[in-house]
């Protein structure tokens, strides 16, 4: 077929071994199924001046075979590991993107700070400092110390006051579980400051956090994965979202740490009632849209975001994170086959839509 979309997964690959390989046999599977060729590549499998790329598709036998594919249609960008060469490549936008570069937490965090709207949604945040984490630690009944370019749960540090000193629970770069009890200020200063100089990543930034109160079930933090993406008409679309609760006395509630995923609707009415439930579902909403509207005028096109939205518990909300190539497995752990396979295919419907648009502009000229 002449007009079949072709649309190539931008990743990062050692060998023919792929990070997150369920997820690409799906993104494959559902492109068929939507009338899609889809392959696998990485930044070092492009022929620029041939105007070719080796692309990888599943095998017979569960591995990935090569061959060798025309200039794609669209390309989504789902690099999660930025291999050598790999920045220089993107920026040099060879193909459609169906997705801008993106930022790290910290430039993201002091962006969206800038927006008197987005503002009451976030909690005071700045870069890691001795004397910023004294002032936290005045004001603030709990704080988070966490890197400025970190994921998973990696290296989050919560800092509680209690005992009459202060209580710290994190998790380090390898998913220990990490916990001390320090009585004095000094103490503690010290003994975060070798945190973030044995959990740094790289050269990055570290930040201090006003800390929530997300324990909605008693010594568990539970935070709201939420799912936004473009849709197979170019527009924002919520695909849906969950609850994930943590483990018992844990720091974060993320699913690679322990956290179980739970029906939104349910466990919200549950804790605050139905009418309060509906309003903070609103809500979600509503920070959800507008957020990913002020991340493209900065940061250009954009494909999906999974927002962490935290909801204290006095029923406030919070954005926490916002992450860029973002996981679906929430929707796998609730049960939701359904909304995993909708959330599988927004991605490649939309940039079949984009490859659509730019043809017919490029006709138009
Ligand atoms: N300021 C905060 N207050 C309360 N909990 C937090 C705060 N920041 C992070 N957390 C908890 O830690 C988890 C991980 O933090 P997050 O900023 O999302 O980093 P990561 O990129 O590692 O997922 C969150 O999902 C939440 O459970
Ligand atoms: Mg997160």
């Amino acid at each position: 077929m002449a007009n079949k979309k072709l649309i190539g997964i931008l990743t990062s690959r050692e060998g023919t071994t792929f990070k997150e390989p369920k997820y690409f046999r799906n993104l494959i599977h559902q492109g068929k199924k939507l009338g899609a060729s889809v392959f696998l590549f990485s930044h070092r499998d492009v022929l620029v001046k041939k105007q070719r790329v080796r692309g990888y598709v599943p095998d017979k036998h569960g591995g990935w075979r090569s061959k060798w594919f025309r200039w794609p249609d669209a390309v989504i960008d789902r690099c999660r590991t930025r291999q050598p060469g790999y920045l220089s490549f993107r920026r040099k936008q060879h193909f459609l993107y169906a997705n801008s570069i993106f930022s790290n937490k910290w430039n993201i965090t002091k962006y969206l700070w800038t927006n008197k709207t987005m503002r009451k949604w976030m909690p005071q945040t700045e870069m890691y400092s001795k004397e910023a984490l004294q002032e936290y630690v005045e004001n603030f009944a709990i704080v988070y110390v966490k890197p400025g370019n970190g994921t998973g749960g990696r290296s989050v540090l919560k800092i509680s006051k209690g005992n009459g000193g202060f209580l710290l629970v994190g998790r380090n770069r390898n998913l220990q579980r990490k916990t001390w009890q320090v009585t004095s200020r000094d103490a503690l200063v010290e003994r975060v400051n070798l945190w973030v100089d044995q959990e740094r990543i790289r050269n990055g930034h570290f930040m201090v956090q006003q800390g929530l109160d997300l324990e909605l079930l008693p010594n568990r933090p539970s935070d709201t994965r939420l799912l936004i993406q473009k849709n197979q008409q170019g527009q924002w679309s919520v695909t849906g979202l969950g609850v994930r609760v943590g483990l018992l006395n844990s720091a974060t509630s993320n699913l690679h740490n322990g956290g179980k995923a739970t029906d939104f609707t349910s466990f919200m009415n549950n804790r605050f009632g139905e009418d309060k439930g509906k309003k903070i579902l609103q809500e979600c909403h509503e920070l959800a849209y507008y957020t990913v509207q002020k991340l493209e005028e900065k940061y250009g096109r954009m494909l999906e975001f999974g927002l962490d939205i935290g909801i204290d518990t006095a029923g406030q909300i919070w954005l926490i994170e916002v992450n860029p190539k973002p996981g679906r497995d929430i929707f796998l752990g609730m049960g939701k086959a359904k909304l995993y396979k909708k959330a599988v295919r927004n991605p490649l419907a939309y940039a079949m839509w984009l490859a659509d648009k730019e043809k017919i502009l490029r006709n138009d000229k």
